[in-house]
Formats: structure tokens, sequence, C-alpha cells
């Protein structure tokens, strides 16, 4: 991995991390050659957070790296507090770096007195004092309008894209598969990038954890399928997506998935799926007993090294992309 080297630049960045993502957070720094910031959290007997800074950020540009991901309501309010810490501390500006955020489901209103909790939280966020904000894959795209601040959005596509160019030779024998209509964008735009075909499945809910495929568009017949979605929470999407490839005359059937929500019953699916490999990204902390043995590991803090960097520097972060690729190279700092 490359390491940013214009520290010259970067001056008065600090780097905190809340629980959710302290192996990321501290592969984010390592990257950008500079501390992690001092803090810790901790719990008052009765289970409220206890949040400590433990060093100056007066005048700082703070970027505090916290997923809200399981426990969601711990790492929301963590988040939250040491926003809240950060702006009382005289922080100069705060961004919010959440990899994954949750609480994306409901976005609309699909039933009368449904509740829109992905504005809240993004008006929650805002009103503890965050000035920017820098997601990935969020579950639906339009939710960077929940925000009055400036959002930066990175996209796992282009890490999957990588990944599969450098370990999977000869390309041709690919399909992309959405596994449901929900994905057909994200999935398309893969395809493209990797100039291969698209097939597409449409699922029914039958309850949270309960899918069932029922639409098939497209030609999968002696391919390798490549399924691409946002989350993995029970599993069930892409187990039944996987054997409908399969049904249709897939080869193999290998899954590109964002955030590894990895909910209860997500273990059980896997061992039982006929997914050959899932490749998931670190938005989440994985914990050991859920890395299953078909699960692959791709890091983005690289990728988010790096836009934190063009954040800091003033710089565009359309600029990291190039083509169909992030770029990984040093030059774009120095342009
Ligand atoms: C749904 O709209 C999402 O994109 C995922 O397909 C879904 O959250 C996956 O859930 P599960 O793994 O429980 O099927």
């Amino acid at each position: 991995m490359q390491t940013v080297q214009n520290l010259g630049k970067i001056g008065s960045m600090k780097i905190f991390a809340a629980s959710a993502n302290q192996k990321l957070a501290n592969a984010i720094v390592k990257q950008l050659n500079i501390p992690l910031g001092l803090s810790e959290a901790t719990r008052f007997p009765d289970g409220e957070i206890s949040m400590r800074v433990n060093e100056t950020v007066r005048g700082s540009d703070v970027f505090i790296v916290q997923s809200t991901s399981t426990p969601v309501n711990d790492h929301l309010m963590e988040l939250l507090i040491m926003i809240d810490a950060m702006r009382r501390s005289s922080a100069a500006r705060i961004t919010a770096v959440v990899p994954y955020f949750g609480y994306a489901r409901q976005d609309r209103r699909t039933r009368s007195h449904d509740p829109i909790s992905a504005k809240l939280v993004a008006d929650l966020i805002t009103q503890a004092g965050a000035d920017r904000i820098l997601s990935m894959d969020l579950h639906c795209p339009q939710i960077q309008g929940f925000f009055n601040i400036p959002m930066d959005h990175l996209r796992g596509i282009y890490n999957f894209a990588d990944y599969l160019k450098h370990n999977f030779g000869d390309l041709s024998e690919l399909v992309v598969v959405s596994p449901d209509f929900g994905s057909v964008t994200r999935s398309s735009n893969f395809a493209k990038m990797l100039g291969v075909p698209l097939a597409i499945m449409d699922k029914t809910r039958l309850s949270s954890t309960e899918t069932e495929i029922t639409h098939f568009i497209g030609d999968v017949e002696g391919k390798t399928a490549v399924l691409v979605d946002d989350v993995l929470s029970t599993g069930g999407t892409l187990c039944n997506a996987a054997k409908t490839a399969l049904k249709k005359g897939a080869k193999k059937v290998f899954a590109c998935v964002t955030h590894a929500v990895l909910a209860e019953g997500a273990m059980d699916n896997l061992n039982d799926s006929l997914l050959e490999k899932i490749m998931l990204l670190d938005t989440i902390e994985i914990p050991k007993e859920k890395m299953h043995p078909k699960i692959e590991v791709i890091s983005i803090a690289p990728i988010v090294a790096k836009a934190i960097s063009c954040i800091h520097l003033g710089q565009s972060i359309g600029k990291l992309y190039q083509g169909d690729m992030y770029r990984t190279d040093q030059m774009m700092l120095d342009e």
C-alpha cells in the first residue's frame, strides 16, 4: 500500500475513531502517516456513553471515523457525542466519516404513519455539529439530499472492479448479476466498468428475513456470475440469487457486497449457500466469529485516506476516479 507523503500540506488534520471502526481508522491514519487522535469511549454503570477527547483539537480539521453499524444505536450515539465534544473543543471543521450509514432502510414513507429514519439520523448528525459527511454506498443514493451540509459519496464498485481486474485473470467469462431491482444501477455500472454483460433478478420480500426471486432477465449460461449488492444482512438475498443463477446455468457464483452487516442467521445461510466466495469491504468491522471462510475482505482504507486528503486540501473528490478505477497514485495530491 502506498503512503500519502505530502504531510506538509496536511497541517492540522486530525483523525479520530469512536468504537465501530478502530481497525479501519488505524489503517487510514497509517496511509496518511499521522497518528490516530486520542480519545476513549467508555460506559457509565447504567450504560450511558462517556466520551473523552484526550488532546487539543482547537482550530483543527477533524475527521471522525464511525460507521453506524451494530450495535447501531450505541454507535450512532457515540458519533453524535464525539461530534459534540469536538465542536465544544473549538475544532475548526468536523467531518463525520461514516463508511456505513445505518438507519437507511426507512428512507421514504411507504405506508401511513411511517417515519423517515434516514432523514432523522441525517438531521441528528448535522445538529450535533458536523460540517461535512463522507460515506460509501448509501442504501439509496437520494439520502445524500437529506443532508444540508456537503456530502461526499464513495462507491464500492471501484474497489471491486480493481480487485477483480487484479485477481480474476480473464474477465470475459463473468456476468454481473443484480440480485434485486434496487441494485440494478450499481450492477449495470459495474458491468460497464468490467466490460461484461448484465443479468437482472427481482425479488419479493416475504418478511424481514425471507426473500424470493420472482423474475430473471439475462443469460448466465456457462458463465461465472458476480452478484452485486450494498448490504449482506441475513444473506437470504444472496443465497437465493446464487441458487437461481446456478439453476439458470451459471458455472459458479461470487458476490461483491459493500457492507457486512451479517445479522442473525447470516452464518447459517452462508454455510448452506452455493456461493463460492463473497468479497466484502471493511466499512463494517467483521468480528472474528463472523469471518466465514467464504468471506474475503477488501480494505477501503486507501480510498478513504485519499478522500480525507482531498477534503482537507480542498481538492476535487472527482479526481479520485480515473475512468473505471479509483486512482491510487500519489500524483493526484500534487496536482
Ligand atoms: C435490499 O434492498 C438490500 O439491497 C439488500 O439486498 C438486503 O438488505 C440484503 O438483506 P438480506 O441479506 O437479509 O437478504
